[in-house]
């Protein structure tokens, strides 16, 4: 499996504090924040990575992070012209991929555990897609699933009324069909393309698991958020906790 960052976007919530800098180089606990996806890639044993991000910003995310060797990965760069959404973004990493099987994480996302479970039970499923939920107390800023006990029936992005608490956060795992899908989508409302309409194709097709997020998340893209992010990877001198997902033991 190929693991991919999606680093770009313009990080206006989080003004001025990118004005000259992209979100993702920002300190959350005692590092940049963009070190955090790259090591859950890797603690899920992906070692071959692609780093989306915007034209301005490429130079100081590759000072940052280099060829990958500190983390013991390789990276790869590629630039998204505008930030015309996650699903735009994604669509640049089809070469890159090359066929195989790959987790998408978004950069501001932050993970007290490691997703490396999620990674071992997508990689023994045959087809289709994998997204994480996540039970919260603002649902509106979110990507929403609507459940049943076993499958997510519909996912609404940023609904006035979430038709329940759980958020889509931003790791997902796709099989190679899903740049077939992204070809097929148009831009929302806000003019953006939507990984959200790319899993709800996938919800469509019956393809669509999910496993309920363990431990704390958090985006880090408001203030309130980047300052939960914070709290999280600087208790744990932002190192990524371990656990076993059969008893939930750490
Ligand atoms: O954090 C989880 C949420 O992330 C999901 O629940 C939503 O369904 C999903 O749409 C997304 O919502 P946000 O509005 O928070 O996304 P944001 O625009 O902040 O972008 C999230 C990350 O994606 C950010 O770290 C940079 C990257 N990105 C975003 C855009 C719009 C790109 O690489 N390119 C882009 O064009």
């Amino acid at each position: 499996m190929k693991g991919i960052i999606l680093a770009g976007g313009m990080g206006t919530r989080l003004f001025p504090l990118t004005k000259a800098t992209n979100k993702h180089l920002l300190p959350v606990g005692l590092e940049p924040m963009i070190h955090h996806p790259i090591k859950q890639l890797v603690s899920a044993g992906i070692r071959d990575i692609l780093v989306v991000t915007s034209t301005d910003h490429m130079g100081d995310v590759v000072r940052c992070l280099g060829s990958g060797a500190e983390f013991g990965c390789t990276l790869t760069y590629k630039v998204q012209e505008s930030a015309s959404g996650i699903a735009d973004a994604l669509a640049l990493a089809e070469g890159f991929a090359g066929g195989s099987p790959i987790c998408v994480l978004l950069g501001d996302n932050i993970f007290e555990y490691s997703i490396a479970p999620y990674a071992l039970r997508f990689r023994k499923q045959t087809g289709g897609a994998r997204v994480l939920l996540k039970e919260v107390g603002d649902p509106s800023r979110y990507g929403v699933a609507a459940l049943d006990e076993k499958h997510v029936l519909e996912i609404e992005e940023k609904p006035a009324q979430p038709k329940s608490s759980f958020a889509v956060v931003g790791c997902y795992f796709y099989h190679c069909d899903v740049f077939d899908k992204i070809r097929t989508i148009a831009p929302s409302g806000r003019g953006e393309f939507e990984i959200t309409t790319v899993n709800n194709l996938y919800i469509a097709d019956g393809k669509l698991q999910f496993d309920i997020c363990h431990g704390r998340w958090t985006d880090a893209g408001q203030f309130e958020s980047l300052q939960e992010a914070n709290s999280i990877l600087f208790q744990n001198r932002n190192e990524i906790l371990r656990w076993n997902p059969d008893d939930g033991t750490t």
